[in-house]
């Protein structure tokens, strides 16, 4: 069996990614940073109790680590790293009026979370036999794409993620781990519905990324790629 361990599974893309691997008979551990709060996840596990829920909060390297300790040298074949924050009042967030404390916590969340946990989880990844890192980044974040959702905190979130996973791709060629950028489009979660035009359904968004992650290998490692199987330039 296959074992996947997800960011931010609680709801959302998250919790669409959790129940769509575990009906597929993947095992599954959902990590989130409120179990206690985590009703649709704790609802999901009561049908399905194969699902191992853990605390983690990516903006919180200490959980990180704590988490990683207790999961001990468990192999996971993909991590999913897919939790992240956009700014809720970006009206407020443009030249001449930045909040520089709400961007330094996006970038904590959304940048560095992913690369703190794929490093923290290195070992269980060298352990699976998939080893696969899929990052659920946005279009948002490719330089050439100066029209979608244009929230500098976000943005700069995304593009410094994707030039962090394209390193590791390079870097971790060596050891056979593949790693791949995804965009989900603009999918119908909390999120997606903040901004206006949110059109994709969440299980499309969701089995498009999957079917990306499933076909990902070695050669297309370090790529960047749309739920649809559209190409994205960086
Ligand atoms: N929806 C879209 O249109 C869209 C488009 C492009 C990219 N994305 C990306 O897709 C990913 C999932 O977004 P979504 O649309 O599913 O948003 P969502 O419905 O708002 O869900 C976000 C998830 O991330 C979790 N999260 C936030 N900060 C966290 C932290 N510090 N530690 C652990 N978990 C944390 C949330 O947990 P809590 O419940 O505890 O807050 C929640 O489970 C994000 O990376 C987002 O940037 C979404």
């Amino acid at each position: 069996m296959s074992t996947v361990l997800i960011t931010g599974a609680n709801r959302g893309l998250g919790l669409e990614f959790t129940a769509q691997y575990t009906n597929d008979g993947w095992q599954v551990i959902a990590s989130c940073r409120s179990p206690d709060k985590a009703t649709d996840l704790k609802k999901l596990v009561a049908e399905n109790p194969t699902i191992d829920i853990v605390q983690m909060d990516v903006s919180d390297h200490a959980s990180v680590d704590t988490c990683v300790a207790a999961l001990g040298g468990r192999s996971i074949d993909v991590l999913i790293n897919n939790a992240g924050i956009a700014s809720d009042d970006f009206p407020r967030q443009k030249l001449g009026g930045f909040d520089f404390e709400n961007w330094e916590n996006i970038l904590r969340t959304n940048t560095l979370g992913p690369m703190k946990v794929s490093e923290a989880l290195l070992p269980n990844i060298k352990a699976g036999t998939q080893k696969k890192i899929a990052v659920v980044s946005s279009t948002v974040g490719s330089l050439t794409d100066m029209n979608t959702y244009p929230v500098y905190p976000y943005a700069t979130s995304k593009a410094a993620l994707n030039k962090g996973m394209r390193m590791m791709a390079e870097q971790l060629h060596d050891d056979g781990i593949s790693v791949l950028c995804l965009c989900p489009g603009h999918a119908k979660t909390d999120m997606g519905m903040k901004a206006e035009g949110a059109s994709v359904e969440v299980a499309d968004a969701v089995q498009g990324m999957r079917n990306e992650i499933a076909n990902l290998t070695m050669a297309t490692s370090g790529s960047f790629r749309r739920y649809n199987s559209e190409s994205i330039t960086w």
